[in-house]
């Protein structure tokens, strides 16, 4: 988990913030309500939304999945991405942590565009499956319970359309996927995904070391 991108000192990553990014004041609003939560360092970094903000645009996505919601960070800057008639069906188990993002959502008039699925997020992504929404999704973000990762992957790559983008949220894990002093469940998850992808020929791949780390997967046609 990281606020902020791994391995730069406080000087370059103000010097990054001061003079790359551009953050709403709804998202500048939330990040100080989210820094004062209790679980407040499992919220994206602002340089990650802003750059998930322009993966949406570059590639024209209008219908999204995300899973793994709290207060809202990452699924308001898709949100504020994506066209007018753009939706996403966001994923998470927490009715008390959601609710904060509901309130952000509605104060930056894009709750119409989230349709939040209270329920674990194996299940929400089987019944769309089930429902037929295979191939139909431009854009997906995992960043849920790292326990479920490799499940995540596979039914979202189901889900999104050949040519849809996949992002798996903290993939470098605090540098604990390269200590191999860390054996505890999660770190081993992430740790077999990311060799699973480096040889998965379904997927285009590019970790990009932004945040806590984040595999783009671009779905081969
Ligand atoms: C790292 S946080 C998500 C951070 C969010 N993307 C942001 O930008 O602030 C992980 C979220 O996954 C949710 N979660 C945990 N287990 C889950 C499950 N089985 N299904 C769906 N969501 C789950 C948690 O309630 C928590 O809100």
């Amino acid at each position: 988990m990281s606020k902020q991108t791994l391995g730069l000192d406080t000087q370059l990553y103000d010097y990054l913030l001061s003079n790359s990014v551009r953050e709403p004041e709804i998202l500048w609003k939330l990040r100080q309500e989210t820094a004062s939560h209790p679980r407040g360092t499992m919220q994206i970094s602002p340089e990650q939304g802003q750059f998930m903000r322009l993966l949406i645009q570059l590639i024209g996505a209008k219908k999204t999945l995300e899973v793994g919601v709290f207060t809202g960070y990452s699924s308001l800057s898709v949100a504020l991405a994506l066209p007018a008639d753009g939706k996403i069906i966001a994923c998470d188990v927490s009715e008390e942590f959601t609710a904060i993002a509901r309130r952000y959502w509605q104060q930056a008039g894009v709750a119409d565009k989230i349709d939040l699925r209270l329920a674990p997020g194996l299940e929400t992504l089987d019944a769309l499956v089930a429902d037929g929404q295979t191939g139909t999704f431009d854009f997906a973000f995992i960043d849920a319970d790292k326990e479920n990762y490799d499940g995540y992957y596979e039914r979202v790559l189901e889900l999104v359309r050949p040519g849809g983008l996949i992002a798996i949220d903290n993939v470098l894990w605090s540098g604990r996927v390269a200590d191999p002093q860390f054996q505890d469940e999660s770190t081993k998850v992430i740790r077999a995904l990311n060799q699973k992808l480096h040889d998965d020929e379904r997927v285009t791949l590019s970790l990009v070391p932004i945040g806590d780390g984040l595999t783009l997967a671009l779905k081969r046609r």
